[in-house]
């Protein structure tokens, strides 16, 4: 029989917190959180190719992955990257839960519109546009047996907090390390300047150094009520949510980028209702009155501030899904 290789694409679209509460660390290491998520348009475009006729168990269901696109950079080529695991996770799972089957090996391609290690998820993203293709494409050899959404939520939250989130898409409040969620109402539109910074942050530093402050007495209290940026969201005014917007990580990536603050301050001086670090960071994220205004703030920081790059980008956006 002939092997007639099939292709499915989908997005993966950024996330911004809109309020971002952490409490202190658990006995697992992971931050309880009180957060409240909404997607972006900016995204990812990650592409799911069969390369083999379906084949027993292996180790691995990947045969290779190549990344490309404006945020390339960095962006690891092998089973370190997320989406790689998330396709083999996808295979065991559904292995598990149907007994032994034989599934098609794949190439991914991936082209990366958002910013690695940046605090928007980029990495989260590509994994949860994975599951959906993985999921997609191993159906089509049994009856269309798919893990379905519930399954789907359960594997991204084994392969990182965000990703569930990633995953869903919308507006959501996130709880437990962020992978318990609730779909939450959001009025209208909102027009963010996002200016990227060429040197990333790690996740875990920014934790870690937030950690430190509250030990020596210096870290805020955590922000763990919501209720403000709930009720700004049902208003769909962009100035109501600009004097909402909190992040309990700001003071911890501040104080390991201090730089970040004369961006802050230059997006602010351009006409940003308000900016604030996105997620860990080093992301900075300026919600604007509308898209002229943006687009200014782009212009302007990205002149003033060396090693910056920036973009406009709308929210609430869809979560993975196949195009
Ligand atoms: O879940 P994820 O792999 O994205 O988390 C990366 C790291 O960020 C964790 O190992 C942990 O150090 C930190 N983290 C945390 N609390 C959370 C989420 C992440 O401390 N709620």
């Amino acid at each position: 029989m002939s092997f007639d290789p099939r292709v499915w694409t989908a997005h993966a679209h950024a996330k911004v917190n809109l309020h971002l509460g952490v409490a202190d660390a658990r006995d697992d290491g992971f931050h309880e959180l009180a957060t409240v998520f909404q997607s972006l348009s900016i995204h990812d475009v990650l592409t799911l190719e069969e390369t083999s006729a379906p084949v027993g168990d292996q180790p691995t269901q990947v045969d290779s992955l190549e990344v490309d696109g404006t945020y390339a950079l960095g962006v690891p080529a092998d089973d370190s990257n997320l989406a790689w695991r998330a396709v083999d996770a996808v295979a065991q799972r559904l292995r598990d839960k149907f007994g032994p089957r034989d599934l098609p090996r794949v190439a991914l391609y991936l082209t990366k519109g958002i910013p690695a290690a940046g605090g928007m998820a980029g990495g989260s993203a590509d994994a949860a546009a994975a599951l959906r293709l993985a999921d997609t494409c191993f159906s089509q050899y049994y009856d269309m047996d798919t893990l379905g959404d519930d399954e789907l939520m359960e594997v991204a939250a084994a392969l990182g907090s965000d990703v569930p989130f990633t995953l869903m898409g919308g507006t959501a409040l996130g709880s437990g390390r962020g992978e318990k969620l609730v779909p939450m109402m959001s009025r209208g539109e909102y027009v963010w300047a996002m200016i990227t910074s060429n040197e990333g942050l790690s996740t875990p530093s920014v934790f870690k150094k937030l950690d430190d402050l509250r030990a020596a007495g210096k870290g805020s209290t955590p922000s763990m009520n919501t209720a403000a940026v709930a009720q700004a969201l049902m208003t769909g005014k962009p100035q109501q949510l600009a004097a909402a917007l909190t992040n309990d990580m700001q003071a911890a990536a501040l104080s390991l980028r201090p730089d970040l603050r004369k961006t802050l301050d230059a997006g602010i001086a351009a006409g940003a209702l308000t900016g604030i670090i996105s997620g860990s960071g080093p992301t900075c994220a300026f919600l604007c009155s509308d898209t002229g205004i943006a687009a200014d703030v782009v212009s302007q920081v990205t002149v003033e501030i060396p090693g910056t790059r920036g973009f406009v980008a709308t929210g609430p956006a869809p979560g993975a899904r196949l195009v």
